[in-house]
């Protein structure tokens, strides 16, 4: 455990020796597409994610929130960006399993340095923060590496699956998971990497909402918010649906869209296939 520690600090230290990349902070100069198509047209034309973003996908059981993050890493990677997925719930073999029954190239990714699959345990991360701030007298952690990023892998594009696993693992220290969730964006926009933060909501009625335990915080700090569904139609099948709930500073499409999971295909976007409302059920 020390010995983390002390990586950690180490790690810091390197970091901010480096400059802020351009976009730390999310320039409004700089927007990233994420190379899933009927996603990226619900920006208005001109619009994308601001680079540098912290930017929660929020969304219900099985909707689709960890295939949406891997379909934005295929579409990252495609255009040259360095990513990291940082799983605190599936092991690295089944998300790469995921990926190549979408046909995305996984493997020449992370043999290229593109791409980097890593599984955290959560319990580690809430042990580091306790343990920093023993050391801290229980000061605030200033600058202190929040997660455990490697020193030789600077990315330019995180998905973080899920904060909702991170903050079981601070069950009943509320203040504990606030601080390193306040730590975590400072990093994230002090390094200018725009970031996916999944987090799952019980009920749609939670989403986007401020509401009490973590989502707080969480909500308060994002820059962005998409959200995706599961759905029952009234003829009773069910399917999903996207859409982008709030992106500082952004145009975008106020519309809720339905898309599809296929094998061989991945996520698939419907932009113009708006849900009519009296038609569908939100779950
Ligand atoms: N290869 C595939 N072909 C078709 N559908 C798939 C495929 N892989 C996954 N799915 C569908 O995608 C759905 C969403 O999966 P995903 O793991 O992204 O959900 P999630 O929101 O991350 O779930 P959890 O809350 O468990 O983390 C699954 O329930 C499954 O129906
Ligand atoms: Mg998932």
């Amino acid at each position: 455990m020390i010995k983390s520690i002390k990586q950690m600090v180490r790690n810091i230290k390197k970091i901010s020796k480096g400059k802020p990349t351009v976009g730390a902070g999310g320039s409004k100069e700089t927007y990233i597409h994420i190379g899933l198509e009927g996603f990226d047209s619900l920006f208005e034309q001109g619009y994308g994610i601001p680079t540098g973003y912290a930017v929660l996908v929020e969304g219900g059981p099985g909707s689709g929130k960890t295939i949406f993050g891997l379909a934005a890493i295929d579409g990252m990677c495609k255009q040259g960006k360095k990513c990291f997925y940082m799983s605190f719930e599936e092991p690295e073999v089944r998300l790469i399993e995921h990926m190549k029954n979408f046909k995305w190239p996984v493997d020449e990714y992370i043999k290229k340095g593109k791409l980097r699959i890593t599984r955290f345990d959560a319990l580690d991360v809430s042990r580091s923060v306790e343990a920093l701030l023993s050391a801290a007298k229980k000061e605030l952690l200033i600058d202190v590496d929040p997660v455990l990023f490697p020193a030789d892998f600077k990315p330019d594009f995180i998905v973080v699956d899920s904060l909702t696993s991170i903050s079981s693992a601070f069950s009943g220290q509320e203040s504990r998971f606030r601080i390193y969730i306040e730590q975590l964006f400072r990093y994230l926009e002090k390094n200018g990497i725009t970031t996916f933060l999944i987090r799952e909501v019980s009920t749609p009625t939670h989403i986007g909402s401020t509401y009490k335990e973590e989502g707080e915080a969480v909500s308060f700090l994002s820059d962005g918010i998409i959200v995706i569904y599961n759905v029952i139609y009234n003829k009773g099948d069910r399917g999903g649906a996207i859409e982008i709930l709030k992106m500082r500073g952004v145009n975008f499409k106020k519309r809720l869209v339905s898309f599809k999971i296929m094998d061989k295909k991945g996520m698939v976007v419907y932009p113009k296939t708006v849900l009519k409302k009296g038609t569908f059920t939100l779950t």
